[in-house]
């Protein structure tokens, strides 16, 4: 069967890059990464990708009159890659009606960008996932004892779309931000690429705004939890 076609979307560090690509190096996985697109030049994202071997674009969007007109311009580069699905991984921009129309996936009835969230999408949207676990944020002070790494489908929102998958990192007493991210980004490299091997394999629908996996409200084996509609 036919590999699905990633464009893999970074802003950063690309851990979560990383890991796709780690895991469609197994030829057994029904995805692989035919491009990067990054926003930023010099980002240690780019290096990965060189040494993997994916080809990456650089698209600043700096210059640009608005955010559709920086999305059409990827959409003109990324048109010889044709990839089927856009897999945000710390890409640190909001993304407009240009992207999500044009790479929506008319033929499963799935939209065709995702995005991986280090927060409960429903209690916490935007950037700075980690720190609001933490309670370091002045209009979030209180320090939770659990936070939920989310992967959802992008919507014209910011980190509102219809939940895919979520697993549980705890928060322990002694955690500062670097502890808890790392432990967090295990469960991010581990989730993300779970859930691009389920939307591969065709097995996830949306209806309305709930998912469904297997034909039951979503939910993974292991540690995952049930996504849910908002
Ligand atoms: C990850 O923790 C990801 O969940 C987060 O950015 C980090 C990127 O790390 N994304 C967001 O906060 C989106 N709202 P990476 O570049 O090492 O994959």
């Amino acid at each position: 069967m036919a590999r699905l076609r990633l464009a893999v979307f970074v802003s950063g560090s690309g851990s979560n890059l990383q890991a796709i690509i780690d895991c469609c190096r197994d030829p057994a996985c029904p995805a692989e990464v035919v491009v990067v697109v990054s926003n930023r030049a010099g980002v240690y994202a780019l290096e990965r990708a060189a040494a993997a071997g994916v080809p990456a674009l650089v698209v600043e969007h700096r210059g640009f009159m608005n955010r559709g007109e920086h999305e059409r311009e990827i959409l003109r580069r990324l048109e010889p890659y044709r990839p089927q699905l856009v897999v945000l991984a710390g890409y640190m921009r909001v993304v407009t009606p240009v992207l999500l129309e044009a790479c929506r996936d008319h033929r499963r009835g799935l939209p065709g960008v995702v995005n991986i969230h280090p927060a409960d999408t429903r209690a916490y949207q935007g950037a700075h996932g980690y720190e609001f676990a933490l309670g370091m944020l002045p209009e979030h002070p209180r320090r939770l004892e659990q936070t939920w790494i989310t992967v959802h489908f992008v919507d014209a929102g910011v980190d509102t779309g219809p939940i895919i998958a979520q697993a549980p990192v705890p928060v322990l007493p002694g955690d500062d931000l670097d502890t808890l991210k790392q432990r967090g980004l295990a469960v991010e490299h581990r989730l993300y690429p779970e859930v691009i091997r389920l939307l591969a394999e065709g097995r996830v629908e949306l209806k309305g705004k709930q998912v469904f996996v297997d034909g039951k409200p979503a939910g993974l084996a292991g540690d995952a939890r049930t996504g849910g509609a908002k």
